[in-house]
């Protein structure tokens, strides 16, 4: 099997939603894009559908969707929302924040892995909003990647990926933000950060007053005790080995020296003029970092080297979300007060 690709633009925008729609209707898999990155969704209504996207990303059973939809009605189809949480929801969505909701009985089990909460998702995307409208159900959609690989950004990546495991793939070109959608567990008070993402935590205190936030929010894998399943895999790794320096100054002594040789450096372009050998440069501001770093996770599995080395970054805005991502990304997170090369050169053929 080979997947229909839907090369969708002004001229043919309406034919491709169209068939896009049909596979959706008719119980099959189509990869789409979001505004964070592209999903691979089905009739979440269907339970067979649904079971082909675990088959098509290799997901464990127990790591549950999230419900994608299109308008208000449909939030209060699939899950139990106050007024006012939908009050604060309207301003909000559509939007790059997800909620965690109890489920209404519709949503089959396997779409919430057997728990009686759902993912809600309202993305501001014009082809996933038309997809959802035109389908007529929510569409059940986690990140369009392979199991425990990074997200997919750019359609040529999930063609690569995925030509022979789903239906369809709208093939859109590149997202606009490229780190997937911040989560907020809105069924306890104080309303709870899952994972950070494309909305940022200020906007989240200042909408929803302090929140509190998750200890594996962060990232750092040995902080984490799995509290919801999806905390509990190992996420965007690439396959080599990356080595995260969180301290500056001990990074930029790394990528100056000869020892950096093996490794492929990923940095802002403020510390590129460090670096002597190999570097993919992830960008200016954080938004570019953000809008590149998947990407360039994908770059590093595919060049010469043997390894990659990584930068941090200030925890702020999208900030928060990037180094969630990087850290979860990371074989090796050397911490501010260790001295990088000895550590890395210890660690790096472990
Ligand atoms: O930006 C995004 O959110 C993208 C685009 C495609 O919409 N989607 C996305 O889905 O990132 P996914 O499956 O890669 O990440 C959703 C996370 C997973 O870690 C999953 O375990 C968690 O949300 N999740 C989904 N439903 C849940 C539930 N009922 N309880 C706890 N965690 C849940
Ligand atoms: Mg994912």
């Amino acid at each position: 099997m080979s997947a229909l690709i839907l090369k969708i633009n002004e001229n043919n925008f309406d034919e491709s939603i169209d068939k896009a729609s049909d596979i959706i209707r008719n119980g099959g898999t189509v990869v789409f894009p979001t505004e964070t990155v592209y999903g691979l969704g089905a009739n979440a209504y269907n339970p067979d559908a649904c079971l082909k996207i675990f088959k098509a990303k290799d997901r464990p059973a127990d790591n549950p969707l999230i419900v994608t939809v299109s308008n208000f009605d449909m939030v209060n189809d699939v899950a139990y929302i106050n007024d006012d949480l939908l009050k604060i929801m309207k301003k909000v969505w559509p939007g790059p924040l997800t909620l965690l909701l109890k489920k209404k009985k519709i949503v089959p089990s396997i779409v919430t892995s057997g728990m009686d909460t759902v993912c809600v998702r309202f993305p501001d995307n014009k082809i996933a909003l038309s997809l959802i409208e035109k389908s007529g159900v929510p569409i059940a959609a986690p990140s369009a990647n392979l199991s425990t690989k990074p997200s997919i950004v750019d359609s040529k990546d999930a063609i690569e990926d995925l030509i022979d495991r789903v239906d369809a793939i709208i093939d859109a070109g590149r997202v606009k933000y490229g780190v997937e959608s911040t989560i907020l567990d809105a069924t306890k008070k104080p309303y709870e950060l899952l994972r950070p993402g494309a909305f940022s935590v200020e906007d989240l205190n200042r909408l929803f007053g302090e929140i509190a936030i998750n200890e594996a929010a962060k990232g750092y894998k040995e902080s984490k005790i799995a509290l919801t399943p999806g905390m509990k895999y190992r996420h965007y790794a690439p396959s080599k080995k990356l080595f995260l320096i969180e301290n500056e100054s001990e990074f930029r002594k790394f990528i100056s020296s000869e020892e950096s040789k093996p490794f492929t450096v990923l940095c802002n372009e403020n510390n590129a003029k460090y670096s002597k050998y190999n570097k993919i440069i992830l960008g200016f501001d954080i938004y570019e970092v953000a809008h590149n770093l998947f990407y360039a996770f994908r770059k590093l599995d595919k060049d010469e080297n043997k390894y990659g080395v990584i930068q941090s970054f200030p925890e702020n805005g999208i900030g928060f979300g990037v180094m969630n991502r990087i850290r979860k990304a990371s074989y090796l997170i050397i911490k501010d007060n260790e001295d990088a090369t000895k550590t890395i050169l210890k660690n790096k053929d472990n």
